[in-house]
């Protein structure tokens, strides 16, 4: 494959929620830009014709927004087509192909459930469709390691590796790139940031609000699969990765790939789960659900740089907060000179990804006053987000020019399952904790990084 752009973007699912919330507002922003000018062809089951495929374009964007621009609208809504039918009919890729014209490298766009991969990418092969696509396809990318392992077949049957596009919304965040930026273009870090000075590192990701409608697909897959086994475990990844070798997507994707197989396998010690009171409620969830809306767990790399410090990972529903934070804590001096240093105060770096994007230094000073005691603070770069670049636009941007460095390659995609693999499934009920509060308090006694956990502010 090229690194031609794509003439057509195919956006399979063109009706549902995603494409309502993220990917309309995401293709209004482009044309904005003028970063899209081609052909945007929806294709999803249900009858509508283009003008309902277009208010419904519209609504998600003004929901998203607060506002639209006229001009802008109407430039996205020419260069939106629609396709409607049944994604086992041929004829649905029959009407497909005729969309799709002249074009010669179109992108699809899979915004569909991972159970329609294989039927879509059939359709696309036996009509033609495949010759010179890009295929991205949404997150979840599989259940556990053997459905990861049988969609990577299924896809490969069709398209090659160069020209898949697995999505994690997570790596098209600013912030998240500005992590990645921050440790390989500063030099101050680099000394510091192994296992002689850092005592362990903690990421939160805290959502104050319970499954909003999603019962059904969250009771199937739960908080290890929806967040851990990907978004978070990305961040991970580019926190203990060793600097890439160049700019290819591949030296950075090789890197990583370098961590994950360092990862030890989890086992049920590394992990607590729990479950928000009131979950067994929500329309589309099972009796007596085993699945937990919480998760905290702790990963070692085992590398040279890594070794022994602990990683944790924390995330839920139902938390008093709505914020994700990174914090990579030192260790303490070796004596208290001055006044005894409180325990968890000190160094450390904090990243902030959501819902702000700030990195900070958090340090020792001296109080104002006669003694010599001093008093913890932080050293802040903060971004008001106000430029930044919503992940849905980066990322389809991304692969219509064939840019892969922010995307999941298979073998990552299959070491990620292999290292959560045995704590997936767990059928024993986990221990319930009261909505607004960080877990379920008895479970997490004692679990957590030396020195406690940090709470993210609102
Ligand atoms: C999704 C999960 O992938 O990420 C959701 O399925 C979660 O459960 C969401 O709420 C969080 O992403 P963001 O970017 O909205 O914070």
């Amino acid at each position: 494959m090229s690194q031609e752009r794509s003439d057509t973007l195919v956006l399979f699912g063109a009706t549902g929620d995603l494409a309502h919330k993220k990917i309309f507002p995401a293709l209004y922003a482009m044309v904005a830009k003028g970063t899209l000018n081609e052909p945007v062809i929806g294709v999803a089951f249900d009858p509508w014709d283009l003008a309902k495929l277009q208010a419904r374009a519209r609504d998600g964007i003004v929901n998203a927004l607060g506002s639209i621009d006229d001009k802008i609208f109407a430039r996205l809504a020419s260069l939106l087509r629609y396709v409607s039918g049944d994604y086992r009919a041929p004829a649905t890729f029959e009407k497909l192909k005729t969309a799709l014209g002249s074009a010669e490298r179109p992108l699809h766009y899979l915004a569909v459930p991972p159970a329609m991969f294989e039927v879509v990418v059939q359709g696309l092969e036996q009509s033609g469709a495949a010759q010179g696509a890009r295929l991205m396809v949404e997150k979840p990318f599989g259940h556990d390691l053997q459905s990861a392992r049988w969609l990577n077949r299924v896809l490969h049957l069709v398209f090659d590796e160069k020209s898949i596009f697995r999505i994690d919304h997570y790596l098209g965040k600013e912030a998240i790139q500005n992590l990645l930026y921050f440790r390989f273009a500063n030099s101050f870090l680099e000394p510091i940031w192994n296992r002689n000075y850092v005592e362990s590192v903690q990421i939160t990701m805290a959502e104050d609000f319970g499954v909003e409608g999603r019962g059904r697909f969250y009771d199937e897959v739960g908080c290890i699969r929806d967040v851990v086994e990907n978004h978070l475990l990305n961040i991970l990844l580019l926190l203990a990765m060793e600097p890439p070798v160049g700019r290819s997507a591949d030296d950075l994707i090789d890197e990583k790939v370098q961590v994950l197989r360092a990862i030890r396998t989890l086992t049920r010690d590394d992990v607590v789960r729990g479950q928000f009171d009131g979950y067994l409620n929500e329309p589309g969830v099972a009796p007596n659900s085993p699945v937990e809306t919480f998760a905290a767990v702790r990963f070692f790399v085992d590398t040279w740089r890594w070794q022994d410090v602990p990683f944790f990972i924390r995330a839920g529903k139902s938390l008093p907060v709505h914020a994700t934070e990174v914090i990579v804590r030192l260790k303490r001096p070796p004596l208290d000179v001055f006044d005894p240093i409180k325990t968890g105060d000190c160094n450390h770096v904090r990243f902030r990804i959501d819902p702000q994007v700030a990195i900070s230094i958090g340090a020792r000073r001296k109080a104002p006053g006669d003694d010599m005691v001093g008093e913890q603070v932080e050293l802040t770069a903060l971004d008001d987000s106000k430029g930044d670049m919503p992940p849905y636009e980066r990322l389809i941007g991304d692969a219509m020019n064939g840019n892969g460095q922010l995307f999941t390659r298979q073998d990552a995609s299959e070491l990620a399952w292999r290292i959560v693999g045995p704590v997936l499934g767990d059928t024993t009920p986990p221990p319930v904790y009261a909505p607004k509060t960080w877990g379920p308090a008895e479970a997490m006694a004692g679990f957590g990084p030396p020195n406690g956990w940090i709470n993210p502010a609102k």
